[in-house]
Order: structure tokens, then sequence, then C-alpha cells
């Protein structure tokens, strides 16, 4: 019998995003496997049943759904209650954020359940096709880009009219990772005069490359897997006062700057917000990790001394289309090399598998998740 694999709608308030689309579904399917679509899991993401019905099985209701799933895919992790509605041995793949959900960790490792944590995908190259931390940031630096320019009191282009010329907005961009590169190709393209930092070197050829300005504050953190390693305090006092003077010129300030598994980095503080321009904007793309601005509330946008400070949450979702289609397509290249003949057969020593696994035959096999529900 074929496996078959089970897309629930998102229950998590806000969330539009849908694990896999039609077409992904379809792919999945020419696998031999079965797909099975909850009815109207797509509608928030624009993908209608009668899509999905071309080459899946739509259900009625999440209980059936599950009852009859070999694999889950999700986009947010599942609630308690979820998990209990997964039939025990089952496989499950979703962005669980282990750190955050150690209840759900412990339910899945006690049903037995084969987790993948979708953010742990080793980031080697091979696996590039696979990274939904990736695309999902893509996403999402394209968003804050179009947000920032928004919210800001002026063009972001020059503008040349029968009324004068406009000049165009600085804007400032920190955290050059993902997200940060497509913040700065986002503003670029509206005409801004964009600058931008990180604090891995490597970053420099690559906001270059985009036509951006490399702030130089001369401190270096490049870490191991290409992430960036938390700073010292000296480190961190010689970048404030660089990035001071630069924030201090900017229409607008985007933050896009995370350490992995860590609360985002302080690095806008309230007197470099007090030196702004009225008008200004920050926008925080780490809000939902605490954010890079001291001002910051996350899901919240306000004004400080004239000074428009945003911290949108869970962002790939205002983009639902093209955040589930990367992120069903994420999915399809991670799992679709170990599907045969409609059936699934995990390679244990495949090193993407190995390392993205958080629960395997009643255990928690991710070291750092593991010490965490042992304390
Ligand atoms: P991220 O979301 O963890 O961090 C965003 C950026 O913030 C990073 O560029 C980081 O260096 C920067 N940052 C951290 N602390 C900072 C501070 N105090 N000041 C300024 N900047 C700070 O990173 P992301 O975007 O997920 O990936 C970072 C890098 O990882 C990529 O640019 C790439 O080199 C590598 N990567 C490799 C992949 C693969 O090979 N499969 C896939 C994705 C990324």
């Amino acid at each position: 019998m074929p496996v078959r694999m089970a897309v629930p709608k998102e229950t998590i308030s806000g969330e539009q995003r849908v694990a896999l689309d039609p077409t992904m579904a379809e792919r999945f399917t020419k696998l031999g496997v079965e797909i099975l679509v909850e009815k109207g899991a797509g509608l928030s993401a624009f993908f209608t049943d009668e899509a999905y019905g071309k080459s899946s099985r739509l259900v009625d209701g999440v209980q059936a759904l599950c009852a009859e799933a070999d694999v889950v895919f999700k986009v947010q992790g599942p609630t308690l209650e979820e998990v209990e509605l997964l039939k025990d041995g089952s496989v499950l793949l979703a962005v669980l954020s282990p750190h955050r959900n150690p209840d759900v960790v412990k339910r899945l490792r006690d049903k037995k359940i084969t987790s993948f944590a979708m953010e742990l995908i080793p980031r080697i190259s091979r696996a590039q096709s696979m990274d939904v931390l990736s695309s999902q940031a893509a996403v999402a630096g394209y968003f804050v880009a179009l947000r920032a320019a928004s919210l800001a009191s002026g063009f972001f282009p020059m503008l040349t009219t029968a009324a004068g010329t406009i000049r165009p907005s600085k804007v400032v961009i920190v955290g050059a990772g993902v997200a940060g590169l497509q913040a700065i190709a986002t503003a670029k393209r509206l005409g801004a005069m964009v600058e931008a930092y990180d604090i891995r070197p490597a970053a420099r050829q690559e906001i270059e490359s985009l036509g951006a300005k490399m702030i130089d504050t001369g401190v270096n953190a490049a870490a191991e897997g290409g992430y960036a390693r938390e700073l010292t305090a000296e480190e961190k006092q010689k970048q404030a006062d660089v990035l001071a003077k630069h924030i201090a010129a900017a229409n607008a300030v985007i933050t896009t700057a995370a350490i992995p598994g860590r609360p985002a980095p302080k690095i806008v503080t309230t007197a470099m917000v007090e030196n702004m321009k009225r008008g200004a904007v920050i926008v925080d793309l780490a809000a939902e990790s605490g954010g890079n601005c001291e001002l910051t509330h996350p899901g919240e946008t306000y004004e400080h001394n004239g000074v428009v400070i945003d911290g949108p949450l869970n962002i790939p979702s205002n983009f639902p289309v093209p955040a589930s289609e990367m992120y069903a397509k994420n999915l399809y290249n991670f799992l679709s090399p170990m599907i045969k003949d409609g059936a699934l057969n995990l390679d244990w020593d495949d090193e993407v598998i190995a390392k993205s696994a958080l629960t395997r035959d009643g255990q928690v096999v991710h070291e750092p998740t593991r010490k965490l529900l042992e304390q």
C-alpha cells in the first residue's frame, strides 16, 4: 500500500501558509504516494480544494486526516492537542522550534513519532534546496523592505518632477544574511541608497555585489556553519560607535541580525533611535526573537520621538503564496530522494536526515534539545 502523506490546515492564529501547494502535492503523487489534504487547508494561501483534488484526496477534518496519515506535513509545529491526533509511530515534518515547545517534544518522543524539525537541516551546499530558513527568510527580507518603504515619511527613489527633485532615501540594513540580502536587493530596486552591515566578513562581497555599500565597523565574528557568534562587550561597543553615525543619517533602518538558538542581539539602542531623524522608520525583522532594537515591541507599530518602530511577527505568512510554494519545494527536495515506488525509506546514514531529526524510536535524538529537557 502506498505511504499516505497528509496536509492539515494550519491552526496558529494569523498563519496563512500551507505546507504543500497543489503543484508539489501532485509531484509527490507521481512518486507513488497518496496525498491527503484537509478540506480548506490551502484557502488562506489562495489554493482551492479543487486544485488539490486533481491529484490528492480531500478529507473532512483534521481528526480523520491524521487517523490515516503515515506522514504529516505542517508549517508550524503542532499544539499538544494536535500531537495527540497523530498516529503513534508516524512521521512529522514541520518547523518545530523545540526550545520553545518542550512539552510537545516530550509527547512526540513518547508517541514514538519520527519528527523532523525543518529548521535543523544542516547548512551544507547539498541541502540548500531543502533549507526552509533560507526560503522563508527570502520572503521576509522582501517584505521588510516594502514595509519600510510604506512606513517611511519620504520616497525611496530619487524623483525628478516638475515640482522639483526629491533626494532618494538612505536605508541602512543591519544583518546581511538571507533576509538582509533580499531586503538590500528590494530596497535597491526601489531606488534607495543602501548601506548594510554584518559581522561576518564574507557578507561584504554579497552586499557589494548587490550595489550596496558595506559599513565597516572593524568587528569580525564569523563562526561555524556560516553563522555569526555572539560579540564580546568590547566588540559591541566598537560596532555601536560606528553604526550610530550611519543610523542617525538614515531615513529607514531594517534590522535582520540573528544568532541561531539565542535571543536576537540588541544592536540599535534607545540613544541611537533618539538621534534619528523625525519621520524615519525602523523595521525590525528580528522582533520574533526579541528584536534588534531596544525599543521594539514585538507585533506592534508605534512612534518614539517621531521615529516609527515596527516589529512584525510571522513575516513570511504575509506572502502566503510564494512562501507556501517555496516551503513545499523544500519538503519535496528533502523527502523525495527517500521515496521509491510509493514507499518511504529514511536513510539514517544521510547527514541531512540524521541531523534534522528531533525525535525517533521513543528518543529525543537532537542533542541540545535532549539536554534542555533533562534540566
Ligand atoms: P541568520 O538569520 O542566523 O542571521 C542573519 C544575519 O545576521 C547573519 O548574516 C549574521 O551574520 C548577522 N548578524 C548576527 N549578529 C549580528 C550583529 N551583532 N551585527 C550585525 N549582523 C549580525 O542567518 P541566515 O540569513 O540564515 O544565514 C547566514 C549565512 O549562512 C548565509 O549568508 C550563508 O552564508 C549561510 N547559509 C548557508 C546555507 C547553506 O549552505 N545551505 C543556507 C543558508 C545560509
